[in-house]
């Protein structure tokens, strides 16, 4: 039978960026029960603002993974609750009327974040959700020319700002507010602030679902990003000839390491489709996405063709999925988008979610 101190040793290796700390250290874990091989207990958590339910059906899971992962343990069972902190005053509200925060993310530059994220956003809005998308890219803002969109957002208040609206999406960017002139040097500072504020400041409103355009890499900024936003799952854009796995998996680690669950890996430029014949041509050696996703136990969420227009369109301010809604990559968007939709509703279901309280 394991001891309450293996189990403590246990649960402190489950950290949670919200709480800025483990959710032993946080005082989380309540009511401890160890009989035989079964162990109970509650994990109260003391997080302000709204907690999307994946999420905390994440920390959930991985407090039971970490429990389970003893010896002689037989059966976890957790009863998990959110709650705002103690005082109240000054908690932090990040996108509280957003069901779902998705990152598009990458270990690689060039590989079609953007591209996918935009047109992700543009083919949830086609099916019927509200949508926003907010550039997380401080270096390398696509959102605006993406949406054919500049200006500064309106103000909402004296603290708070309006997203800029395209194409019926909220949006907002670093490149909305800063002249595309300014050296990337004054930037750098401003990433963090930046970043903080698109999630605090901007008023959102009632959205389905906010997709977040990640910057390339797995470094530092993306991790404070991933802390700070309430995430709900990630998408990991990979491409046929960039299938290395050390990069699909650098991706899937950022978001293990703050329990955020991958959504699955989308392969992007997969094949060609001639525009003369309608064949697909496979320049590029596909299905290495559907490899990795195999080999890394992730969930594989399609192919998207590389498509001329994909890339015109982009630049004119209209991603593709409006452009050219019949195209093969379009097709390939919206049926992507259609897997992440039921991806975010199984993940809701399997916690049986009501409340935010819930059993395991
Ligand atoms: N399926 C596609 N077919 C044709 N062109 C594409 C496709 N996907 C992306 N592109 C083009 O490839 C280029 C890189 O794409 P994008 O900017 O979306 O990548 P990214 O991963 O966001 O890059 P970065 O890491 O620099 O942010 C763009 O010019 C884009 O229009
Ligand atoms: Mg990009």
């Amino acid at each position: 039978m394991p001891s309450t101190q293996e189990v403590h040793a246990a649960l402190k290796t489950v950290s949670v960026p919200e709480l800025g700390k483990d959710v032993v250290s946080a005082a989380a874990v309540r009511n401890l029960v160890i009989s035989g091989g079964a162990v109970s207990f509650d994990l109260v958590l003391m997080i302000g603002g709204d907690v999307p339910e994946p999420r905390v059906h994440a920390i959930q899971g991985a407090c039971e993974a970490a429990v389970k992962a003893l010896p002689d343990v037989t059966s976890v069972h957790v009863k998990s609750s959110v709650r705002p902190p103690p005082g109240g005053a000054g908690t932090r509200k990040v996108m509280p009327h957003v069901k779902h925060v998705v990152a598009v993310a990458s270990g690689k530059g060039g590989v079609g974040k953007s591209t996918t994220a935009a047109n992700l956003a543009v083919a949830l809005k086609s099916l019927g959700a509200r949508v926003g998308l907010l550039d997380a890219d401080i270096y390398g803002p696509s959102v605006p020319t993406m949406f054919g969109t500049s200006g500064r957002p309106e103000a909402a208040g004296e603290k708070t700002i309006h997203p800029k609206q395209a194409h019926g999406i909220a949006l907002m960017s670093i490149g909305f507010l800063v002249d595309p002139d300014t050296p990337m040097v004054w930037r750098g500072p401003m990433v963090h602030g930046a970043l903080t504020q698109f999630m605090e400041q901007v008023e959102w409103g009632e959205l389905d679902y906010v997709v977040v355009d990640m910057p390339p890499g797995t470094g530092d900024a993306q991790l404070t990003l991933t802390q700070k936003a309430p995430l709900s799952g990630a998408v990991i854009v990979t491409t046929p000839q960039q299938v290395s796995l050390v990069d699909a998996r650098k991706g899937l680690k950022m978001f293990e390491q703050v329990n955020v669950p991958v959504l699955g890996i989308v392969e992007n430029m997969s094949y060609f489709v001639c525009g003369d014949c309608d064949a697909e041509h496979d320049i590029f050696r596909r299905g290495g996405g559907k490899r990795t996703a195999e080999e890394l136990k992730v969930p594989f969420l399609g192919e998207i063709p590389l498509q001329a227009g994909v890339a015109v369109s982009g630049g004119e301010g209209l991603p593709v999925v409006l452009a050219a809604p019949d195209s093969p990559a379009a097709k390939a968007f919206l049926d992507l988008a259609r897997t992440v939709r039921a991806r975010l509703e199984d993940q809701g279901a399997q916690g049986g979610l009501t409340s935010m309280a819930w059993q395991a």
